[in-house]
């Protein structure tokens, strides 16, 4: 099929990557000219592991074009996917400006009929106003052209987000007609070989499906790290916990981790979306507000311990800290924890060195001008002359380096683990000062 897909970042990329790869003339769209540029010149504007290979692949084999002309991208598309950003506005509901910018803009060049799919995560109710959008710009240019306004919220993980492209647990798509279900059908029939079902549904429930996975697992999240402190004030392991509930069938163990807070550029925003549109239909959100504070709370938890461990003047103090994306295997640092505990402890007058295997040219960016903030080269650089060490991101290089080594290199042998990686007795055995989330401290 001929698809085009407007916002190239991290869900627009790997869709359009991934519907080129099944053999489908893709135009992937931008208003960054930077973006598409790299993109042309083979660069990957994010990291994301397999992307390279498969952007180089189809866009060597003509399937894949990239370009910010939206005219030229839309000439002969059938669907148009809509994957731009819906970041919060200032009271927590989602914008929605860039979606209907977008919808306003293909509606004005548009010139057949068209299936545009709402990929970006939107409050229930936008598919319609999409559509509505797009009817008044035709009508205004006199242009007949049918349109298909489908829901079809996305699941990725960043990180996983090829894998999890082409061979999902579901795919949800929300649709108000027979012809629109047909071109959906079409378009996933490959993606959906593996037995996982294609879930066709009304659009608005479609809309709120993907709200309501999200909130889910936030609130595992953050109901773990409230665990994980009562943990603490009884004398109890949350780790010890963790397996003995895990193992009910009924519960499961994914998702099940307490650590440092939930970041990226999803959970945080779509639990205060979804609550601010439970607010404009007069319900009451009190778990989703709840799980937002639990959230911000724990996102604070490793900086305060830090101070307290300082005795609450971090003043020429020097914290190394290990992990900067919001979760591995990302260079993504939007909402990452990391940024709060730096903000935390660099307000306290510590120096921070930071390390992060991918994200680093993210975080140079962020941190551009803050001379307490130093970025390391590698795991032990951050670590050197260090007061406290702290895990922010359970990378794997993180996992098994030479700890003795560390320990020289350290001006204090003490660290923090936000996401209860090391065993605490090894740590201990080790000599240093252990302290984990939701464990008795060593
Ligand atoms: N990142 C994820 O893991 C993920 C997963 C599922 C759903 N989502 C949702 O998907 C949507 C996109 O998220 P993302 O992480 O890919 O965002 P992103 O910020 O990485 O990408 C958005 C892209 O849209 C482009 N853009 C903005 N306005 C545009 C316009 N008028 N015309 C063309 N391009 C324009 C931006 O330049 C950017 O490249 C959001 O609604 C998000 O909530 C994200």
């Amino acid at each position: 099929m001929r698809v085009t897909v407007v916002g190239t970042g991290y869900v627009g990329l790997v869709t359009g990557t991934c519907l080129a790869d099944m053999g489908n003339d893709v135009y992937c769209q931008d208003v960054a000219e930077e973006k598409i540029d790299k993109l042309e010149k083979g660069e990957m504007p994010i990291f994301e592991p397999g992307l390279a290979e498969l952007v180089t692949r189809n866009h060597q084999d003509g399937r894949l074009r990239f370009t910010t002309d939206l005219a030229a991208a839309l000439a002969n598309a059938e669907v148009c996917f809509i994957a731009v950003g819906t970041p919060p506005d200032e009271d927590g509901s989602a914008d929605r400006r860039h979606v209907f910018g977008v919808a306003k803009a293909i509606a004005l060049r548009m010139q057949q009929p068209l299936v545009v799919v709402v990929k970006s995560t939107v409050p229930v109710g936008t598919c319609d106003q999409v559509r509505a959008v797009m009817m008044e710009e035709l009508e205004r240019r006199q242009a007949g052209h049918a349109v298909e306004v489908v829901s079809n919220p996305e699941f990725l993980k960043e990180g996983k987000a090829i894998e999890d492209f082409l061979r999902p647990d579901r795919i949800v798509v929300g649709v108000a007609s027979a012809t629109a279900a047909d071109c959906m059908r079409r378009l996933y029939e490959p993606f959906v070989q593996n037995g996982h079902p294609l879930l066709v549904m009304d659009v608005r429930s479609s809309e709120m499906t993907k709200y309501a996975a999200n909130v889910m697992l936030a609130t595992r999240i953050s109901l773990m790290n409230e665990l994980a402190t009562v943990c603490e004030r009884v004398g109890a392991d949350i780790m010890e916990v963790r397996r003995g509930i895990g193992t009910d069938r009924r519960i499961g163990m994914s998702f099940l981790y307490a650590g440092a807070g939930y970041g990226g550029s999803c959970f945080p925003k779509d639990v205060k979306a979804l609550s601010r549109m439970a607010a404009e239909a007069d319900c009451p959100a009190d778990i989703l507000d709840a799980v937002d504070k639990v959230n911000r709370h724990q996102k604070m938890l490793l900086a305060n311990r830090v101070l307290k461990h300082f005795g609450g003047d971090a003043r020429g103090r020097r914290v190394g800290l290990w992990g900067l994306a919001f979760k591995p295997m990302t260079d993504d640092i939007r909402e990452s924890p990391a940024l709060v505990i730096i903000k935390r402890l660099v307000e306290a007058g510590a120096t921070i060195s930071a390390y992060d295997p991918e994200a680093m040219d993210n975080a140079r960016a962020y941190f551009a001008g803050v001379k307490q903030v130093e970025l390391a080269k590698s795991p032990y650089d951050a670590a050197k002359d260090a007061d406290a060490l702290l895990l922010v991101t359970e990378w794997g290089v993180f996992r098994s380096l030479d700890f003795e080594r560390l320990k020289a290199l350290m001006k204090a042998p003490v660290i923090f683990d936000g996401r209860n990686q090391y065993e605490r007795r090894e740590m201990k055995r080790l000599g240093f000062s252990y302290h984990g989330i939701g464990r008795p401290a060593s």
